[in-house]
């Protein structure tokens, strides 16, 4: 039921300190979560980052938040995100404008298009597997996220070897700055994100222009995005294609480190699962690319991506501010105070995924309920990349499975680091060659 006002309480939870909240214990505690669901269940209130927030819990509150984006809940960002991602983003933009942009962008993540990045994106990633092999034993997260830096940088605007220009160091420093206290000092890393911001932008603005010179723009995201057309025709101007083209870069760089060194982690863990995804390729020319109608019969690989982002979902959850009072499950939402959605804590709900910390693709054999699996988020704000994400994860594992073999090293910290998206402490070390067979 759904109200503008309400005589209902708020959920159960604390408000603690004025105006600090719980932040503190939210920030310091990894537990903070658990403590609050086992003693208030899946809906409590809480005050982090200087607003009253409520935590909603499962896939009614899911489908709850997805729904009703834009009705009752707007995304939200802190000023620091929101500033060095740029007015034009789309994580920023909400009701018409994102809608319109949104179904602009889209056309670059279109099956078609889609199918166009495989050869590329595979060139990248045998390359890097080569470079591995030679490597023998490597700490396999920085090379990670070498790798989808090159592979997000060449499929979005067509940049080779992206991590040995400047702009590596530029994305990364503009990276630091994204969840900081906003502190315009000289030196602040707020501040050397804004400088590394402008150079991207400068960057990113060349490589628009040149490609407007073209006749051919080409079949990578930018290509695609400079011919692309809303429903009244109208294109994106250079300056917002600009704020774009850094939202796409970042928003598929991290979470793809994050996800790929997960599935590396958990088929050296599960021996018997790597098996079976590896059999599972026999049924395929191992020399050529994928074709999509390929990935789409691997069905097992399937499974285990699913399974892989179910136990290490990269991304937490999300944020949104009420802009309208709403009534959820006998509870007032009140306006003006955060709602933060959890896709790790979702994702272990015994109800749909019994003994849940247990690592089991067979689960996926059949359909989960709507909203119970949502490494992706949902409804209209549903990540974007979402099949460009899951391409490249397989085309990965593919390569992997189907001639190499890697060992975890001993003596190693596998505990998960969970900020900015989980990885494993020491960075996950391991020893990879070329398979004998
Ligand atoms: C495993 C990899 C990825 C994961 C787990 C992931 C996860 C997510 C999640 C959970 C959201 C929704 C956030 C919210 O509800 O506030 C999101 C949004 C988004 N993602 Fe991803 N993402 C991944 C890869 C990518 C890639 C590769 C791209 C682009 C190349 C991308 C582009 C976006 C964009 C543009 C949005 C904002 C959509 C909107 O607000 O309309 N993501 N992603």
């Amino acid at each position: 039921m759904t109200a503008t006002s309400s005589t209902l309480p708020t959920p159960p939870g604390q408000l603690g300190l004025p105006w600090i909240g719980e932040t503190v214990s939210f920030l310091r505690d990894p537990d903070f979560m658990d403590k609050r669901q086992q003693q208030y269940g899946p809906i409590f209130k809480t005050h982090i980052f200087g607003s009253p927030a409520i935590v909603a819990i499962g896939p009614e509150a899911n489908r709850f938040l997805f729904a009703n984006e834009n009705k009752y809940f707007v995304v939200t960002w802190p000023y620091s995100t929101r500033t060095l991602l740029g007015p034009a983003s789309l994580s920023t933009q909400a009701g018409d404008v994102h809608k319109s942009r949104r179904k602009i962008l889209a056309q670059a993540f279109q099956p078609r298009a889609l199918a166009g990045y495989i050869p590329e994106m595979t060139n990248i990633t045998r390359r890097y597997v080569e470079k591995w092999e030679k490597m023998g034993t490597l700490t396999w997260y920085p090379e990670l996220r070498q790798y989808t830096f090159d592979v997000a940088c060449k499929l979005l605007v067509g940049i080779d070897g992206a991590t040995e220009t400047d702009l590596r160091d530029w994305f990364e420093t503009w990276c630091n700055g994204l969840f900081t206290l906003p502190i315009r000092l000289p030196g602040t890393k707020f501040t050397r994100a804004l400088n590394c911001r402008q150079k991207l932008l400068d960057r990113i603005e060349k490589i628009i222009r040149d490609r407007q010179k073209q006749a051919d723009p080409g079949n990578d995201t930018l290509g695609i995005l400079l011919q692309a057309r809303d429903d009244d025709g109208n294109t994106l101007s250079v300056v917002e294609l600009k704020d774009q083209i850094l939202t796409l870069l970042f928003a598929g760089h991290e979470t793809l480190t994050s996800a790929t060194t997960s599935f590396c982690l958990k088929l050296a863990q599960y021996p018997e699962v790597l098996e079976k995804a590896r059999t599972e390729q026999q049924q395929f020319d191992s020399e050529t690319p994928p074709t999509f109608e390929d990935l789409k019969q691997m069905t097992y690989l399937d499974r285990v991506m699913k399974e892989v982002l179910r136990v290490v979902p990269p991304v937490g959850g999300g944020f949104r501010e009420v802009i309208q009072t709403c009534e959820f499950n006998g509870y007032q939402i009140p306006k003006g105070w955060s709602v933060f959605y959890q896709i790790g804590r979702t994702h272990f709900d015994e109800a749909v995924y019994p003994q849940p910390r247990d690592f089991d693709p067979d689960r996926f054999e059949e359909d989960k309920p709507t909203f119970s699996h949502i490494p992706f988020g949902g409804g209209m704000r549903e990540c974007l990349g979402k099949e460009f994400a899951r391409l490249e994860i397989k085309l990965l594992a593919i390569e992997l499975l189907r001639n190499y073999e890697w060992e975890l090293l001993p003596s190693q910290d596998l505990e998960m680091e969970m900020i900015p998206t989980p990885r494993p402490r020491d960075g996950l070390r391991v020893g990879l060659r070329r398979r004998s067979d």
